[in-house]
């Protein structure tokens, strides 16, 4: 017997009404937590319970206890990391994901949730402007996107190699070189490390981050055998984009797959105006972006592609007898990310692209970079505080100028710490070539210019009281 549908009503409506609430309070609450994890432990801890209770119930007390201790990064004022929010669209799709709860890995047996990846990952190929009939995968995030793509260059160039990973692992293969820009995201040695191919070469990088093609071409040269070069597309402090035509040229002549990391910086190609930044950039062999960032769909969603579908499956594809597959070659996502059972993310970033449209999303990235500049020009305009990067994108770096007699890494620290504990807005503090600094992210749907003033204010007043 299938569980009676009327089970699920009460605790659905709780769920429906305290989501509400919650997205109610968001625009006016303060945007920090107002409890700190040990104290959810205390108000959700206690004894395994022996018996049961009542499904809304648990909603309920979940709601109460952890409410309190949520950050609102959904806030239109939270600019910490690059923590998009989540658009209406997106949101009710991610509910339907888990009330359809497909396990999708089958064509044959999700076709519900393959059709709909299928458009997905069409439009995505069109709005980031990589080549046509690359291959998608839905992965959780950023993290798992570089390592997929950066599995499938591993695949490829130890099979060109002559070397049979499949078979004889790495074990006695030969080293795969792996070069990466000096400012690179710590993720992509994170995928490196879980792909065993160990600490990559750092080649230089220019003031903004970005890699510098001269020390890229004497890297490649001074290296022999499979090579991977990873580039970047969105430094995640000063929001830079490496020289995509002219690495990857360098790279492609020494026969190296070239992965790009744009996790937020990828987006860039959405808009027609923020497109040359990214110049170059489809000619990569893969490329990792999420979705849960700029896109506004909700955690966890990442996406990677790969411009040879036959170098992702190989380093993805399973097979099993006792799964279906089509006789046809058909497209099965289990061949196309690290997990064989997954959610269906590709609901939540059908219905953000459907919502907003092409020109929808050009807007959305468009209005974040315009508003990290409105930061930039508000900022950099005061007595004692300096903007340290070019803001070409959504990425604004601030620090607080101190007197002779005072630190100024110690006062920007002081102020990103007061302005944290204000809660108008919540920005992270971070260390940019050896200097402290405020890191503000734009990256909010809803995000507006009245946000922006009023965070500029609490950070000048939050800045006068440090002084
Ligand atoms: C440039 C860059 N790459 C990779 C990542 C990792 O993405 P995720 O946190 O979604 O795994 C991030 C996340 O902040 C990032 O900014």
């Amino acid at each position: 017997m299938s569980a009676r549908p009327d089970l699920y009503d009460k605790a659905l409506e709780r769920a429906s009404t305290h989501a509400r609430d919650w997205l109610a309070s968001v625009p006016g609450r303060a945007v920090p937590p107002q409890l700190d994890a040990d104290a959810v432990v205390a108000a959700l801890g206690g004894p395994f319970p022996e018996g049961p209770t009542d499904p809304a119930d648990v909603v309920d007390l979940l709601a109460r206890h952890v409410e309190p201790a949520l950050m609102a990064m959904p806030s239109g004022r939270f600019f910490g990391w690059v923590i998009g929010g989540t658009l209406p669209a997106a949101l009710a799709a991610d509910w339907l994901v888990s009330a359809w709860d497909q396990n999708t890995g089958m064509r044959f047996a999700t076709p519900g949730t393959t059709g709909t990846e299928e458009v997905a990952g069409g439009w995505l190929l069109e709005a980031l402007g990589l080549p046509g009939g690359s291959d998608v995968g839905f992965v959780t995030g950023g993290t798992m996107a570089n390592w997929t793509g950066l599995a499938a260059g591993r695949q490829q160039v130890l099979t060109q190699a002559g070397w049979d990973l499949d078979g004889d692992g790495l074990t006695g293969a030969p080293k795969v070189h792996v070069l990466v820009g000096e400012d690179r995201h710590a993720t992509v040695d994170l995928a490196l490390r879980y792909l065993g191919l160990g600490r990559p070469t750092a080649v230089a990088a220019d003031e903004q981050g970005r890699i510098v093609p001269a020390a890229l071409r004497s890297a490649l040269e001074a290296v022999d055998g499979p090579t991977i070069v990873a580039l970047q597309a969105g430094n995640l402090h000063s929001g830079s984009f490496d020289p995509f035509a002219e690495c990857i040229e360098l790279a492609h002549q020494h026969g190296a797959w070239v992965h790009v990391d744009g996790a937020f910086g990828l987006w860039a190609a959405a808009s027609p105006r923020l497109r040359p930044l990214v110049a170059g950039v489809g000619r990569a062999d893969s490329w990792a972006t999420d979705a849960h960032k700029w896109l506004n769909v909700p955690y966890d969603c990442g996406l990677v592609f790969c411009a040879d579908p036959q170098a992702h499956r190989a380093a993805m594809g399973a097979r099993a007898g006792y799964l279906v597959h089509g006789s046809g070659g058909e497209r099965d996502a289990l061949d196309h990310n690290p997990e064989h059972s997954r959610r269906a993310r590709g609901f939540a970033v059908y219905a953000a692209l459907r919502a907003l449209g092409r020109g929808g999303v050009a807007d959305l990235v468009e209005r974040s970079c315009t508003l990290a500049r409105r930061f930039a020009t508000q900022l950099g305009a005061t007595l004692g505080v300096t903007v340290l990067n070019d803001v070409v994108l959504n990425q604004v770096l601030v620090r607080f100028l101190a007197g002779s007699d005072r630190d100024s890494d110690d006062l920007t620290r002081t102020v990103v710490e007061r302005v944290q504990h204000d809660g108008t807005c919540w920005m992270s503090g971070t260390v940019w070539q050896g200097r402290a600094a405020m890191r503000i992210s734009v990256s909010n749907w809803s995000t507006d210019e009245a946000d922006v003033d009023r965070s500029v204010a609490a950070i000048l007043r939050c800045a006068r009281e440090a002084a």
